[in-house]
């Protein structure tokens, strides 16, 4: 086998869309793929499916990814030139993380910034970074979810109490997370620009059957994996293969070298939410974002 010459990192490629753009990647053998789950032998066995390798991280813990980059790096692995932060959660109740912060946004957002942010110092330009958002961010696209959240990051890291059901607060969460993973993509676009570092934001439609729905009732994940899937001849609706496959494309295709800054639906750019170009408001969000990653490394520290 060709000896690869890039490294290809997919977060959460243990399900879903995650394990269907790890497998996309990993057929080229230009491309070393390394795909990430909380369980470190479920992990390692599920990449060996593919031929990936595969390593232990826990977004929702600020040490989890202080580790993990730590054994990356550490790793003998051909350079980094791509990150897809896939992984995702959606709850259908309020919790917390290690970081005693609420886990959505913990996860979603912060957890993936804060990798990026560790990570950015062993890039290999020109390199890629994709965040996977959703269309639910946006109120134009009448998706039955709760419209995002317009909050600090303090406010989204800590919350007061909820005034909606437990559910509907938790959905409204998801959204948010998910425009925050745009802002963070058009905010990281121009200041890595310099560094020869692409950021771009990706929309893999609805893939009803995805692991996504595991918080969800019995009755809720038994739609999701059954009736849903049904749903696949609908506009917008998607499979995990197909997503995983633009996915890969997204990261890998020798014809995005340079392209930023874009918010792609499968392959074609799109507009996503008119919040999500308020330029202060990505400004905010990033700053406000790495003083709450700077302040759980000093309780680290401690
Ligand atoms: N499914 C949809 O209809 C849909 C629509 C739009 C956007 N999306 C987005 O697509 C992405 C993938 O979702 P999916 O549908 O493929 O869901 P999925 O099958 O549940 O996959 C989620 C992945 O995230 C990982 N993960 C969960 N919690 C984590 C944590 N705390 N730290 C690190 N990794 C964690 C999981 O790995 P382990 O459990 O092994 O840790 C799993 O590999 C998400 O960002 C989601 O928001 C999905």
């Amino acid at each position: 086998m060709a000896s690869s010459d890039r490294t290809m990192v997919v977060t959460g490629g243990t399900s879903g869309l995650g394990y269907e753009c790890a497998r996309n990647l990993a057929r080229d053998p230009r491309n070393r793929v390394v795909i990430t789950g909380r369980d470190v032998n479920r992990t390692r066995e599920l990449a060996a499916t593919i031929g990936a390798h595969g390593l232990a991280l826990d977004l929702s813990s600020r040490p989890s990814v202080g580790a993990f980059v730590t054994e990356l790096v550490a790793a003998d692995l051909p350079p980094l030139a791509g990150l897809v932060c896939n992984a995702g959660v959606q709850f259908t109740r309020r919790s917390l993380t290690v970081n005693g912060m609420e886990a959505t946004f913990d996860t979603n957002h912060l957890g993936h910034l804060g990798l990026i942010v560790d990570l950015l110092a062993h890039f290999s330009a020109p390199a890629r970074i994709i965040l996977v958002s959703s269309g639910t961010h946006d109120p134009e696209q009448f998706t039955g979810m709760p419209h995002p959240l317009r909050a600090t990051a303090r406010e989204l890291a800590y919350p007061p109490p909820s005034t909606e059901s437990a559910q509907r607060d938790a959905r409204r969460r998801y959204t948010t997370s998910k425009l925050a993973n745009l802002q963070t993509a058009y905010h990281l676009a121009c200041e890595l620009a310099p560094r020869e570092i692409t950021v771009n934001a990706f929309d893999p439609g609805l893939m009803p059957g995805t692991g996504l729905a595991r918080d969800a009732s019995a009755v809720q994940r038994l739609g999701w994996k059954t009736i849903a899937r049904a749903l696949v001849v609908l506009p917008g609706v998607r499979t995990p293969r197909g997503s995983g496959a633009d996915l890969a494309w997204l990261v890998a295709a020798p014809d995005r070298e340079g392209i930023t800054g874009q918010y792609l639906v499968g392959r074609t750019p799109v507009r996503s939410s008119v919040a999500s170009y308020d330029e202060p408001a990505q400004q905010a969000l990033y700053r406000d974002s790495v003083e709450l990653l700077a302040e759980l490394d000093a309780q680290a520290d401690r």
